[in-house]
């Protein structure tokens, strides 16, 4: 069978992890959230209760495995799909995530595990240092307002306490933070698809992409 990569980039609560993963399942693709693996990794920092700001101490890294079944993640055996989405964890991934050495651990990690997939991985990187090769490349944006809005009732949806204003200065912070740092910023593949989702439905995000790879395929 041929293999079939599509990657999706984007900021923060623009709707690309929503959008990935109902295309995953329209697909039958398998799902991979390198935004997840970033918070993973932060929630075992914090419980080693590393230093965050030295790289040198992320060695654990190694030792440690991922695997993605049904859009959950498992790190070490272990579903930390909730676990990652706390504050603490969301204040503290734009540190890990800038570091060198995390990068080229969690990068060569996910590349693996899109190796002979057909895939649909989403994050900041993946269409220009991730998957350069990939299919089919979108990077997925909306306006801050909306991205907050959508964020904010995400969180009341989970039942975590949410404050519209705060979420909308933490991904303002994040967005410039996460494109303007050294290693691999957030940033659009030159040949990727620009999507605004300010004014779409995720179902029609969805749809759209979908057609054109059940056109092609
Ligand atoms: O997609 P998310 O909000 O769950 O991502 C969490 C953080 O991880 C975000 O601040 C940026 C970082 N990240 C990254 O640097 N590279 C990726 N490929 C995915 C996420």
């Amino acid at each position: 069978m041929k293999q079939t990569q599509i990657a999706i980039d984007g900021p923060a609560g623009a709707g690309k992890s929503t959008v990935a993963k109902l295309l995953s399942k329209q697909l039958n693709f398998i799902y991979i959230d390198t935004g997840a693996m970033y918070r993973a990794i932060t929630l075992k920092a914090l419980e080693l209760n590393i230093n965050l700001e030295d790289e040198s101490k992320f060695t654990f890294i190694d030792n440690t495995r991922f695997e993605f079944i049904n859009s959950k993640l498992y790190m070490d055996d272990l579903d930390v799909s909730e676990e990652i989405r706390t504050s603490e964890v969301a204040k503290n991934v734009s540190l890990v995530s800038s570091h060198l050495l995390v990068r080229e651990k969690l990068v060569k990690m996910q590349q693996v595990m899109a190796e002979n997939l057909n895939v649909v991985m989403d994050g900041r990187d993946i269409g220009y240092v991730v998957l350069p090769n990939a299919k089919y490349k979108y990077y997925i944006t909306a306006s801050i307002k909306e991205r907050a809005k959508r964020r904010h009732l995400d969180n009341l949806d989970r039942g975590i306490k949410s404050d519209l204003s705060k979420i909308e200065a933490e991904i303002e912070k994040r967005d410039h933070f996460d494109s303007n740092r050294l290693h691999n910023p957030l940033k659009q593949a030159k040949d990727a698809i620009l999507i605004d989702t300010s004014d779409l439905s995720i179902t029609e995000v969805v749809k759209f992409i979908a057609e054109k790879i059940r056109e092609d395929e």
